[in-house]
């Protein structure tokens, strides 16, 4: 898509057609917009301008939105409540304490990779990982997986404004019988942990007291739907990107090998050079706008095309270089204002210590097919699978 965005940039705010999306892709205006009250994530306004079909109250599929999709005050609210679980006094430590644990869980599925020669990473491991972390640390067990991913997977795909589009009603349907479905499902867990609270995010959330109040029930289920596929479906894409991209640039993945302090600032210039989240399709503007001259009607849906900032050669020099000695790299891989991805600690240190361990551990890695093949979802962007070759583990 890198081509198409350096195209896109050329025209600021792209306007093709009557009643379409204004597409903004260049870094500056994506992140002033980003930081700008007068363009709203509010589901409600989303389905008046035809954008979210899960979004207006009868289309939910039961659940209220999610904070993603809520205006302060309401935002805020919530998302502080979700916070003081994520958040102190856990913490960074509910996170940072998470180290050992995440380090185990990546060694036992690279271990699991026994005498193989050959592996699909995204199967046998970007996917697994990220997906037992996000069961842990909601309290949802993992055995359950196999089950709620068949309501995940169309939510997924109903992210995408394209696939929506080219769908039937049915599409719209099915993602929101999966909400309702993923809903239900929690609910039952929710429920034990009101009874009995555990050292658990979802505990946390149902048992939230403090100047904010309590969430209600279905706050509480909108929260931890929006945790648990939040959690799911990007970490896999930041991890199989990353490894792609190190495997297309072997000086640096030599270097991750000896040098783990590298980790951290690699894994930003990724969030940069090939972000899981591509754009922010989910934006309307609640009055009369002005971008570069050009006055976006209220009520019009906005497109922040977060991967094309990355890449906007007026924000960094030689974008489209993977460099990750990069000094200044404020990139858009988790947004930026108010929405600003809440589980960014955790995405990163969880990318942060894959890719160390597979340098470390794989011998040799070679990829099988360059490109890959790429999950169909403009939104989210990674390898379906990613097939490596390798010559055993260290
Ligand atoms: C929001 C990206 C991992 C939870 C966001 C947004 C982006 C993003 C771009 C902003 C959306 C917007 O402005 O409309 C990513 C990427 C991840 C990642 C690239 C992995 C590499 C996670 C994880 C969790 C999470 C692991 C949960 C544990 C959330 C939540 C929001 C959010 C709850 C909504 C925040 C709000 O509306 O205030 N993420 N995310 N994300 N992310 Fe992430």
């Amino acid at each position: 898509p890198y081509p198409l965005y350096r195209e896109l940039r050329s025209t600021p705010v792209l306007h093709e057609e009557e009643g379409g999306p204004y597409v903004i892709s260049s870094y500056w205006d994506i992140e002033a917009l980003l930081h700008d009250p007068r363009i709203s994530s509010d589901a409600a306004n989303l389905a008046a301008a035809g954008e979210d079909p899960l979004a207006g109250s009868e289309e939910t599929g039961g659940l209220p939105p999610s904070f993603l999709r809520l205006d302060p005050p309401e935002h805020d609210r919530l998302r502080r409540i979700a916070n003081s679980g994520f958040g102190p006094p856990h913490r960074p430590r509910r996170i940072d304490g998470m180290r050992g644990e995440l380090r185990e869980i990546v060694t036992a599925l690279i271990d699991g990779f026994g005498d193989a020669r050959r592996i699909d990473l995204v199967d046998r491991f970007a996917y697994p990982f990220p997906v037992t972390v996000i069961c842990r640390l909601l309290g949802v067990p993992r055995e359950d997986e196999p089950r709620f991913r068949a309501w995940v997977d169309p939510l997924v795909a109903n992210l995408d404004p394209g696939m929506r589009q080219g769908g039937d009603g049915d599409f719209e349907r099915t993602a929101r019988e999966a909400r309702m479905q993923l809903g239900m499902y929690l609910a039952g867990l929710v429920e034990e942990r009101a009874k009995e609270p555990r050292d658990d995010l979802l505990s946390d959330l149902v048992n939230s007291r403090g100047p904010d109040g309590a969430m209600t029930m279905m706050e509480v289920l909108s929260t931890a739907v929006l945790l648990l596929i939040a959690g799911h479906e990007t970490t896999v894409n930041l991890i199989t990107n990353g490894m792609l991209t190190l495997l297309r640039h072997p000086p640096v993945l030599e270097r991750l090998r000896h040098e783990p302090d590298l980790a951290p600032r690699l894994v930003e210039e990724l969030l940069r050079y090939e972000p899981p989240v591509q754009l922010v399709p989910q934006r309307t503007c609640i009055t009369d706008i002005e971008v570069r001259g050009v006055t976006i009607p209220k009520g019009s849906r906005i497109w922040l095309m977060l991967a094309a900032g990355n890449r906007d050669p007026e924000r960094f020099a030689d974008p489209d270089r993977f460099d990750p000695d990069r000094e200044d790299v404020q990139h858009l891989g988790f947004g930026s204002g108010i929405h600003i991805c809440f589980g960014a600690p955790l995405a990163r240190l969880e990318t942060q210590i894959a890719l160390t361990e597979l340098a470390r551990r794989l011998e040799n890695p070679r990829l099988v097919q360059d490109p890959p093949p790429y999950r169909e979802n403009a939104v989210l962007r990674g390898p379906r699978h990613l097939e490596i070759d390798f010559d055993g583990l260290r």
